[in-house]
């Protein structure tokens, strides 16, 4: 979604910003620019497409300024909609939706101002301009009380030189400081390695960066910012070696569960959400797109192995449903960035209704984090890619903790010793399944693919489908392998690529009744197990056998090949891994 960036501070501002604003290319957005002061004048350069357009834009003067990248919710993606907005001696770039734009726009074109953008955002730079009083601040505070939504603003002032003025309501927005001078952006990883100290903004807070400082307020009260270190996994954001970001996140999953085996299970918060879960009525998880289907994989393992009851919701059907909530209904809400809107929403809509709600986030300074009564972090380190792929597999391994050391705490043992040894099963996973290029010619000359398995294996297939299209723009869909003659078996025909899960044995014959069902339609059939028995099966177009783990945790291993299968598709259809069209990162509006 759309990223924002500032600086202030004795050096040139434009090199910088752009520095900025391509470390949050991968947010997803489709167009950029940027503003700088000078001269008493504001400089501005825009773009559609990539933030490379701006490179032109590194020569405008001036050591203050902010940047922006967009996608597109108001209005299309052109150069007039693209932010900065200028209006009068004000520019602003905003992240988040203002609800009420259309009557405040009403209002100022009734008194004869003309808007050159079809944003919601535009308005905001009108606004400062009408209530400006000689205080770039105090404009700012002004304007935002007759906003309703969600914002992250930063503006600067041609009568303010050197000064750039923040607010932050529902969308993150986070100061840096450096040996260069003082920064701003919507995401951490724009800030590193410019800054060594950062400090999150909370909502309903306001700041006002100089050169020489940085002044905090809540409101109107002044309050001391917050310093705190930036970790160093925060500032690692290179490819090392590898072609993509996905391809270097899915050969990082055997390290993340490693780090994490040592951490999970241990620690004040995961004693606390465990016994919270044990003394619970029932879990409700809520969470979107991957982590959705996080939340489908942890319902197995915790109701098989607490006996719990677990219900799994995407995030932005929970309030409609008006879910039944207790004082002793855990609310684990699911989520990589701790940003989507929708997960947000359903989480505060369970804790004012008195549910405990524990947040199992990878960004641990997230709004969601802030929002919940404990955190669970999944320590996955930075994911760039659009395609949430470390993050899903290290969601997994919080979740199976959590399942494992409740049932442990009820008298079930042995789940824990089965988890240990994820990490060296990932290992040898992620080498089985790079077998899965040899299969993506098929895939990318289809016109849709289809994902099948049973019991957890029916979550694997989901993702396995929900990855494919994200990246390769194949249209294809997940079922239960016992769902497939009930309707979607007539989209079968001569060379439809079918990819079936098969990792229990229990499940195994019922699993291959599908498979030979759509083979017999003239489908090309993959298989993806860890019953080697199954690989040589007759008929089959191309089979990855991975490595045998409990079943109720095979999700974890079963979904990397598919990862993998989804990469070499997408570079086989020559798309761009990495930043899948229309797709964002984080997804901050509802
Ligand atoms: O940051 P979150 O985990 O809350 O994001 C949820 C979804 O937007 C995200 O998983 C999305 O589906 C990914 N692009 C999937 O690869």
């Amino acid at each position: 979604m759309c990223g924002i960036v500032g600086y202030v501070g004795k050096r040139r501002a434009a090199p910088l910003l752009y520095a900025g604003l391509k470390k949050l290319e991968y947010r997803g957005y489709d167009s950029a620019g940027i503003a700088t002061l000078s001269s008493d004048m504001v400089w501005v350069k825009k773009v559609t497409g990539h933030v490379a357009g701006l490179r032109g834009a590194a020569s405008l003067e001036g050591t203050c300024g902010i940047g922006h990248t967009r996608w597109a919710t108001h209005g299309a993606p052109t150069e007039a909609n693209a932010h900065p907005h200028v209006y009068g001696r004000f520019a602003i770039v905003h992240n988040g939706i203002i609800e009420n734009f259309r009557s405040l726009r009403r209002m100022c074109e009734a008194r004869g101002e003309e808007f050159s953008s079809e944003t919601d955002s535009e308005v905001v730079a009108h606004l400062l301009e009408r209530l400006y009083r000689g205080d770039l601040l105090d404009a700012l505070r002004r304007t935002c009380s007759v906003l309703k939504g969600s914002y992250a603003l930063a503006v600067i002032c041609r009568d303010a030189p050197g000064a750039i003025a923040l607010a932050r309501e529902k969308s993150p927005l986070v100061i840096g400081r450096g040996k260069l001078g003082h920064f701003l952006a919507s995401d951490i990883p724009a800030l590193a390695p410019a800054c060594g100290e950062i400090c999150p903004l909370s909502d309903g807070e306001f700041a006002l960066l100089t050169g020489e400082g940085v002044r905090l307020f809540t409101g109107e009260r002044e309050i001391a910012p917050r310093w705190v270190p930036l970790a160093r996994g925060e500032k690692e954001t290179g490819k090392e070696g590898h072609a993509h970001y996905m391809e270097k996140e899915i050969a990082e999953i055997p390290a993340v569960l490693q780090r994490s085996r040592g951490g999970l299970g241990e620690g004040e918060a995961f004693s606390r959400v465990r016994e919270a879960v044990i003394r619970a009525d029932r879990i409700h998880i809520v969470a979107c797109g991957t982590a959705y289907h996080a939340g489908l994989a942890a319902k197995y393992a915790i109701e098989r192995l607490t006996r719990i009851p677990a219900e799994v919701t995407v995030a932005s059907e929970y309030r409609y449903l008006d879910p039944i909530l207790t004082d002793k209904t855990v609310l684990l809400a699911v989520s990589q960035s701790g940003e989507t809107a929708d997960t947000i929403a359903a989480a505060r809509h369970a804790k004012e209704r008195g549910a405990r709600v524990v947040a199992i986030v990878n960004e641990i300074r997230s709004t969601l984090a802030a929002l919940a009564d404990e955190r669970l972090p999944i320590g996955a380190g930075t994911e760039i890619a659009v395609a949430a792929t470390k993050s899903y597999v290290a969601q997994l391994a919080v979740l199976y903790s959590l399942a494992a050391s409740v049932a442990e705490a009820q008298g079930r043992r042995g789940y824990g010793d089965a988890l240990a040894e994820l990490p060296d099963l990932a290992r040898e996973t992620v080498r089985a399944g790079k077998a899965v290029a040899g299969w993506a010619a098929h895939f990318a000359a289809a016109r849709s693919a289809y994902f099948i398995g049973r019991g957890a294996d029916s979550v694997t297939a989901l993702e396995g489908s929900l990855k494919l299209k994200e990246i390769s723009y194949l249209p294809s869909e997940g079922y239960p392998a016992g769902e497939l003659k009930h309707g979607t078996l007539a989209l079968i025909e001569e060379n439809t690529p079918v990819v079936a899960v098969l990792t229990s044995e229990e499940l195994a014959e019922k699993t291959m009744n599908a498979v030979h069902e759509a083979r017999a339609r003239g489908a090309k059939v993959f298989l993806v197990t860890s019953l080697p028995a199954y690989a040589d099966e007759r008929g089959l177009t191309g089979s990855a056998v991975i490595p045998r783990c409990a079943d109720v945790y095979s999700p974890a291993l079963a979904v990397i090949p598919l990862q993998q299968l989804a990469y070499f598709v997408s570079l086989a259809r020559g798309c761009d891994p990495d930043r899948p069209r229309n797709l964002a990162k984080s997804v901050t509006v509802e």
